[in-house]
């Protein structure tokens, strides 16, 4: 069997050296020529830990990228990867480069080929493609259309997609089950659960799960807040209630909330989609678990404020840019917009990262970006722990505290050593924790 991958990103990319190393031959297609030039000597454009050793391993051999479209004629699985990002101007997705992925891929999809969904849709999308392959393929060519959602996590990408904690297949006909079911059967043991649906539910699914967990981690931060004004600690009450199996204590960690490539745009889509649909009232408290998160952010510049009163020319370290640990990724990351925050209020912000530095500098060129984690707090007069590398819990407070000018440390994930720093002179300052 042979497979295409058309889109490249951290879905796409991932998925195609998953493919190789499930014994298949597999051609990535991207319009990205860089990132394909990249891909092509076994180079990630973009951090994931264990993903460099999958592309040297098949790159020249069962693996490639082009980014010539011609080049899936012969294959049998497309899997279509490509981005939806948020619409500018509106909660909804856009959806071109799906539609634009579909129009390109029609001339080149033979008899019996098999065309599978994983990029995240709003729910509709599977059957009016399917509509539109068989409108566009000649008679003599019969297409099917699955949905196949990814739950891949940054960091974790190659992991979740060898070992996937369960498969979702969305289809519509004879066959797709049966070929999907090939696919991943060297993916998944004898009891990974498999649920076969149709189109709507696969695509449902994906959003239900990611509006889920950041209605989780709004929950939490909610508890946060409350925390704040009684002098409760949100962490233990995280730990007690995720005793309860029913709750799980996974999803529960209050800080900055959650940003990246998914779960902000997903719950906005979903929101957006159902209003479509008429159904926007089902889904309305999305928008407030949207707004619980945005708060976050706010909440951690005016504790800025608070102790340093005004911001103009204040010192201010921040350790983290990208939006999780193990990722060089900054979409929506709730560091970089607290970073950007201070310093359109006039803070001197010194940020570091691990392996997103080039990223950020790249959205926000006007921030100082320090070289490394004792660079950037040197001389501060407020250090702000945002994303959580582990390299950033083993800073030792004695040591950091004869750097700094002011110990004053805001952990905006709730887990340095708060005695460690209260023992070393420091006012540490979580968030939800007296
Ligand atoms: C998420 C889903 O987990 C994954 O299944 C889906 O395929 C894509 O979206 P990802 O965006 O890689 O994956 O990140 P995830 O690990 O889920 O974290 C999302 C955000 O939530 C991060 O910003 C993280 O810091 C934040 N988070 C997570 C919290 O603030 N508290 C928590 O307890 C857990």
């Amino acid at each position: 069997m042979r497979i295409s991958v058309i889109g490249t990103g951290y879905l796409g990319a991932v998925h195609a050296a998953g493919m190789a190393e499930l014994g298949f031959e597999v051609v990535g297609v991207d319009l990205d020529a860089t990132k394909v030039d990249s891909l092509n000597r076994a180079k990630m454009p973009f951090y994931e830990p264990d993903f460099e050793p999958l592309l040297e391993k098949h790159v020249g051999s069962r693996l490639r990228f082009t980014t010539d479209m011609a080049e899936i004629a012969d294959a049998d699985v497309h899997f279509i990867c490509v981005g939806t990002p948020q619409r500018k101007n509106s909660l909804a997705a856009d959806l071109t480069h799906v539609d634009s992925a579909v129009d390109a891929m029609i001339p080149f999809l033979k008899d019996g080929s098999l065309v599978v969904g994983k990029s995240t849709v709003p729910v509709g999308t599977a059957e009016r493609l399917a509509e539109r392959i068989e409108v566009a393929t000649p008679e003599s060519v019969s297409v099917e259309l699955a949905w196949n959602p990814e739950f891949l996590r940054e960091g974790f990408a190659v992991e979740d997609t060898l070992h996937p904690d369960r498969l979702v297949l969305g289809v519509n006909g004879d066959n797709a089950e049966s070929v999907l079911r090939e696919v991943y059967a060297r993916a998944i043991a004898d009891q990974t659960p498999v649920v076969v649906t149709d189109l709507p539910t696969a695509e449902l699914v994906k959003v239900a799960a990611n509006s889920f967990l950041a209605t989780k981690i709004s929950f939490i931060n909610a508890m946060a807040e409350i925390c704040d004004v009684t002098g409760a600690d949100v962490t233990a009450l995280a730990d007690a209630i995720g005793h309860d199996e029913r709750i799980g204590r996974k999803f529960l960690n209050a800080g900055v909330g959650f940003g990246g490539g998914c779960l902000p745009k997903d719950l906005r889509a979903f929101s957006a989609r159902a209003a479509e649909l008429g159904a926007g009232q089902s889904v309305a408290f999305l928008h407030e678990m949207d707004a619980i998160n945005l708060r976050r952010r706010e909440h951690v510049v005016n504790l800025v404020r608070e102790h340093l009163g005004a911001l103009h020319g204040r010192r201010v370290a921040v350790l983290g840019a990208a939006f999780k640990p193990n990722s060089d990724d900054v979409r929506d990351s709730p560091a970089l917009s607290i970073a950007g925050q201070l310093h359109l209020a006039g803070a001197q912000v010194s940020v570091y990262d691990p392996k997103a530095m080039a990223n950020a500098a790249a959205i926000f060129p006007t921030l100082r970006y320090a070289e490394s984690a004792s660079a950037a707090i040197t001389g501060a007069e407020a250090v702000l722990h945002l994303t959580e590398w582990p390299e950033f819990r083993e800073l030792d407070p004695v040591t950091a505290g004869e750097l700094v000018a002011t110990r004053l440390v805001i952990d905006g994930r709730n887990l340095l050593d708060r005695d460690a720093y209260r023992a070393a002179g420091w006012t540490y300052v979580g968030l939800g924790r007296p």
